[in-house]
């Protein structure tokens, strides 16, 4: 069987709050090749966060896009953790796992691939990164030098067509949309088949079956071989 890759899902973010440095580092010690992030692009700084508004991961309160950077950054994420900028991820991570940057917040394409510039100029290598974004046209915008993952959420009927359009690397499906055959026809087509989010012992058995390249799961342990301490 081939290997599956896992990738920590906005860190390890079953065991430590999501997409922060303590979620990330969890990540990495746990094993994980790469890890997943979501940004937001605020007052010229790329911020790690899932949602546009601020309740349900840190004690600020509104949308995040209204939010003044020093406000944001004043916030606690969780277990006294900042909301980190993507600069700080990188730094944390220092080569030592591969990170898919998920556009999530608009024109936010053109930011983070003028910051993977100045790490590509530093000696990170363009494979390092991926971007992803289920918004295909801000996805479109990225500098083709970096791998891109087209992300589904809901069944299409042309899948292949629309990764094409978008030059992807790979097909960063939801696990509901996930076949056999749509896994053979994505390998047939050159492209990687990447599944989120994959917690249960059940689904990770069932995705490795497929032949699935890799999976975004919370819990990188269930996935992953015991670390040597
Ligand atoms: O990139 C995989 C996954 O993170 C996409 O969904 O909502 O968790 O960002 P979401
Ligand atoms: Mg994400």
């Amino acid at each position: 069987m081939p290997n599956m890759i896992c990738i920590g899902h906005r860190g390890a973010c079953g065991y430590a709050p999501e997409n922060t440095l303590a979620a990330f580092e969890l990540a990495i010690t746990m094993g994980c090749p790469w890890l997943e992030l979501d940004v937001y692009a605020v007052e010229g700084e790329l911020l790690v966060i899932h949602d546009d508004t601020l309740e349900r991961t840190t004690n600020g309160k509104g949308q995040v896009m209204q939010t003044p950077l020093a406000t944001l950054r004043s916030l606690d994420a969780g277990n006294g953790q900042q909301i980190p900028t993507l600069k700080e991820v990188i730094e944390l991570v220092d080569h030592r796992a591969g990170i898919n940057i998920e556009l999530k917040g608009p024109h936010t394409a053109a930011p983070v691939c003028q910051l993977l510039h100045d790490y590509l100029a530093q000696g990170w290598r363009s494979d390092e990164f991926m971007l992803s974004s289920f918004d295909h046209q801000e996805l479109a915008l990225a500098d083709p030098l970096f791998r891109r993952g087209a992300l589904f959420h809901r069944a299409k009927k042309d899948y292949l067509a629309r990764a094409d359009r978008l030059g992807a690397y790979s097909l960063n499906l939801a696990i509901k949309l996930v076949t056999p055959e749509l896994v053979q026809a994505a390998h047939g087509h050159g492209l990687q088949v990447l599944v989120y989010t994959v917690n249960e012992a059940a689904d990770i058995q069932r995705m490795r079956d497929y032949g699935v390249d890799g999976i975004f799961c919370n819990y990188p342990d269930r996935v992953l071989p015991a670390q040597p301490q």
